[in-house]
């Protein structure tokens, strides 16, 4: 029974053997997951956000756990896109899952640098624009309608591949930037980024990362990203990859209902690396239980009475 579901889902033109996505910043370059689980058995690899220089990214402590969820102020750690092209990218062309490398810069121009340095690189299946990391400098491009627009138009005009705008949910009206990077040429819109946050240690009386602030992910942001799924995917025409505290299959559901075309595990994976994994084969069990023979059937369907 379960052989009959059709899993398979095209994002954008990014052709995925299921929707599940392994969220960028949680899953490394894939390959130390490799040993861990089988990578073909996801939809997508996102790629930790890459930089035109390499960076090392903020002080420590840089991870720290809540009771619902983990709170993260890594600072785009990364090799910088050199790097990812001459030691990860060859590598990751045998990965056998599409690869989409997640690009950030400090303002437009370096985004367009680092996708001009991606130009024409093989094994590529898809491009995700970060305008929204929560603990880094420069322009928050998530957070204005036109800065949002101008910089997926310039990337736009470098890029022939699908590209995704990965939004933040640090805004009044999440529409208005959803639909102001479907204007400036994104395939697809990702939600949410995690949410600005901090915790404190009342004994020394100091902030439990070395940034103060980071990025709050993890069940305890799930509810907030399924209403902005729900909230862009009726605003914008192009597809929503929905994320934010998936742990489980029935996580994953709930984003698809809202009208998530594909979705993204992150913190799930520092849990349990096989999430995504499992994920995949509960989706496939509740569509054959449920009598769908394709997953593209639950998406959007919410009865919201
Ligand atoms: C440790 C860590 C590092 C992350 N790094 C990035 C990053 O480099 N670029 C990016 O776009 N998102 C990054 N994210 C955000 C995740 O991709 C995801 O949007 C967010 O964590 C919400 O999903 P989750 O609750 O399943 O983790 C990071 C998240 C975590 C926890």
């Amino acid at each position: 029974m379960r052989e009959s579901v059709d899993l398979t889902t095209n994002l954008a033109g990014i052709r995925m053997r299921n929707p599940v996505m392994a969220a960028s910043g949680t899953f490394g370059y894939g390959e130390e997951y490799a040993s861990l689980i089988d990578v073909k058995k996801i939809g997508a690899i996102v790629l930790k956000s890459v930089t035109l220089k390499p960076r090392d990214g903020n002080v420590p402590p840089r991870l720290v756990e809540t009771p619902a969820g983990l709170l993260n102020a890594i600072g785009i750690h990364n090799i910088g896109v050199e790097a990812l092209k001459a030691e990860k990218l060859p590598g990751l062309r045998d990965a056998g899952t599409p690869v989409i490398v997640n690009i950030w810069g400090e303002n437009v121009n370096e985004f367009v640098k680092v996708i001009e340095a991606l130009e024409d690189v093989e094994g590529i299946a898809g491009i995700e624009v970060n305008l929204s990391c929560p603990n880094v400098g420069g322009t928050l491009f998530a957070q204005d309608a036109a800065a949002a627009e101008g910089l997926l138009e310039n990337v736009r005009k470098k890029c022939a591949l699908p590209l995704i705008a990965k939004l933040s949910p640090q805004v009044t009206d999440i529409t208005l930037i959803a639909k102001a990077c479907e204007d400036g040429g994104a395939d697809a819109i990702s939600l949410i980024n995690s949410f600005p946050a901090m915790a404190i240690d009342v004994e020394t009386k100091r902030p439990l990362l070395g940034n103060v602030t980071g990025g709050l992910s993890g069940p305890a942001i799930k509810p907030i990203a399924v209403k902005m799924v729900w909230e862009v995917s009726k605003a914008v025409k192009i597809p929503v990859v929905g994320m934010g505290g998936i742990m489980s299959a029935s996580d994953a559901i709930e984003f698809m209902l809202a009208g998530a075309k594909a979705v993204a595990v992150g913190t799930a994976n520092f849990v349990n690396p096989r999430t995504a994994e499992e994920i995949v084969n509960g989706i496939g069990n509740y569509l054959a239980k449920n009598g769908f023979s394709s997953v593209s059937q639950i998406v959007g369907v919410l009865d919201a009475r």
